[in-house]
């Protein structure tokens, strides 16, 4: 039986039905669907990196990303970091953002993982970046705790030992924050991939996912292709065009390419994107050279 947004409580979720809920003014704010058609992206950007700043995609025309997924430098002094003020970096993020906007096709998805930084005082980073993806006029469709580890690890900074002195929390996740163009439902329909187990872990909010060996990759913060592969395969169909802005080492091409998705990417360091060649090659089973 149908159930619907109760007063009290809350009861079995399968056939629910929500629009009281999403009457109350409290979503009065929210931006409205809209419509549109994708286009399809021209050949010489299928499987293409670019050795540039992402601030600017033109090589990439309106409407043909189905989906960008990246991690973003964090600007905290790894080898590619400068020294912005969070002002600056947030406007950095800004004008790469919009880019992926206008490039997106219309029910297209944006899934941006952040770490929030610091504890003296704390920046939430994943506050900031929700709030540009909405004052871009993105549909925000939720937040996923990415759980790199079940323990704390080897890290002992816990601040003041078993006292309330100042006792320091540890993170063991980061966040990925999604988001949609103009509506949530895509606009076309294609082939699904996913399995049935990876579509139950995928709508739960928190995944548990193992983090990448910088060593073993040869960038100083990769994420681990599981994260993108998850996203692309939940979010897209087969042969849809993924994008990353700040594709580093080219992760989210190999996860484009182990799932029959198509990649476009970014990055300003001609080295990583060497890195990236090389691990593109090597998930096609050919050699970098
Ligand atoms: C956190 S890393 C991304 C790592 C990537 N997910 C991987 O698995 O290798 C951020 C990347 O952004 C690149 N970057 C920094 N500023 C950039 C910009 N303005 N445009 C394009 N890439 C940029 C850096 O060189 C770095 O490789």
């Amino acid at each position: 039986m149908a159930t619907e947004t109760a007063s009290f409580g809350a009861g079995k979720r399968e056939s629910h039905d929500a629009s009281a809920f999403y009457r109350r003014r409290l979503l009065e704010h929210a931006p409205s669907v809209t419509t549109g058609e994708p286009q399809a992206p021209p050949d010489e950007i299928i499987d293409a990196l670019f050795c540039s700043s992402s601030e600017s995609m033109s090589e990439i025309p309106n409407d043909c990303v189905a989906l960008m997924v990246t991690s973003p430098p964090y600007n905290v002094g790894k080898d590619y970091d400068d020294d912005l003020t969070l002002t600056e970096y947030l406007d950095l993020l800004r004008r790469v953002l919009a880019e992926t906007v206008r490039v997106l096709e219309p029910g297209g998805r944006v899934a941006v993982n952040v770490a929030n930084l610091g504890r003296k005082p704390y920046l939430p980073l994943n506050h900031h970046v929700a709030g540009i993806l909405q004052d871009l006029g993105l549909l925000l469709r939720g937040e996923i705790v990415w759980q790199k580890a079940r323990g704390a690890g080897g890290s002992c900074a816990w601040g003041s030992w078993r006292s309330a002195k100042n006792p320091t929390l540890r993170d063991v996740h980061e966040y990925v924050l999604v988001a949609s163009k103009g509506a949530y439902r895509r606009s076309r329909i294609g082939r699904d991939t996913i399995s049935k187990d990876e579509f139950l872990e995928a709508t739960t909010s928190i995944w548990n996912i193992k983090p990448a060996s910088a060593k073993r990759v040869g960038h100083p913060a990769p994420f681990p292709v599981d994260l993108p592969r998850r996203l692309i395969e939940f979010y897209t169909f087969e042969d849809d065009l993924v994008l990353d802005p700040f594709i580093g080492s080219g992760t989210t091409a190999v996860a484009a390419i182990e799932t029959g998705r198509h990649f476009v990417g970014y990055d300003n360091d001609a080295g990583y994107l060497e890195v990236a060649r090389s691990r593109i090659a090597a998930a096609r089973g050919i050699s970098a050279t």
